[in-house]
């Protein structure tokens, strides 16, 4: 099994064919055509096993505004693992690859957005209840900016120099 990370424009057909099937069946309510829900991710890791895609995760980097001052993330988009491969470690491994990139290139926080948080718990994340402000996107389409806190869900882990705050968090974008 190797895990690789590839620029989204760098992705070739036969892998967005091996992603489509993978994201298709791990999500089956969300994607459908499409490998992305709502917007291209700037980078992902793909694990594969004899260049079949069993595991993947999108990574968004950005600038999000907390209480005011920039600080610089990824945010964890879509990750999932094919069923016959689950419980393997895969997931662990290509969030701490993440974690590791982040730590190496001075990002601020991993930003994610999870329901069911056991994973990320046990990585050492930590659920927030910052009131949040986002550009909804549904199916291609603008539909207005959004606030909202995302207590349920929303979950970030330090990989820089900064402390997260309770304060307001403006994302500079779209929720991923
Ligand atoms: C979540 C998921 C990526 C985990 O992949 P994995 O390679 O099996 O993960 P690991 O082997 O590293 O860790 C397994 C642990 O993750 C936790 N876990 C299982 N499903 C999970 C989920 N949907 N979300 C968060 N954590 C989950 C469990 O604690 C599990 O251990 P356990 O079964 O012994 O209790 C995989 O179950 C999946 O693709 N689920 C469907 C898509 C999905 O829900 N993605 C998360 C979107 S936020």
């Amino acid at each position: 099994m190797e895990i690789v990370k590839k620029n989204e424009y760098e992705l070739n057909n036969l892998e967005k064919a091996g992603l489509q099937t993978l994201l298709k069946s791990a999500f089956p309510d969300c994607l459908s055509s499409r490998i992305y829900f709502k917007q291209l991710p700037h980078f992902r890791l793909i694990g594969s096993i004899e260049n079949t895609i069993i595991g993947q995760v999108g990574v968004d980097h950005r600038v999000i505004s907390l209480n005011g001052n920039s600080k610089s993330i990824f945010g964890i988009i879509d990750l999932c693992v094919d069923s016959a491969h689950k419980r393997k470690g895969l997931a662990e491994e290509m969030i701490l690859e993440i974690e590791s990139l982040a730590k190496e290139n001075k990002i601020d926080f991993i930003v994610l957005f999870a329901d069911d948080q056991r994973l990320y718990h046990r990585l050492g994340f930590q659920s927030v209840s910052n009131r949040c402000k986002w550009l909804g996107i549904d199916e291609h389409k603008t539909v207005g900016i959004i606030q909202d806190s995302l207590a349920d869900c929303m979950m970030i882990k330090k990989t820089g120099n900064s402390e997260w705050q309770n304060e307001d968090v403006d994302m500079l974008g779209y929720l991923f």
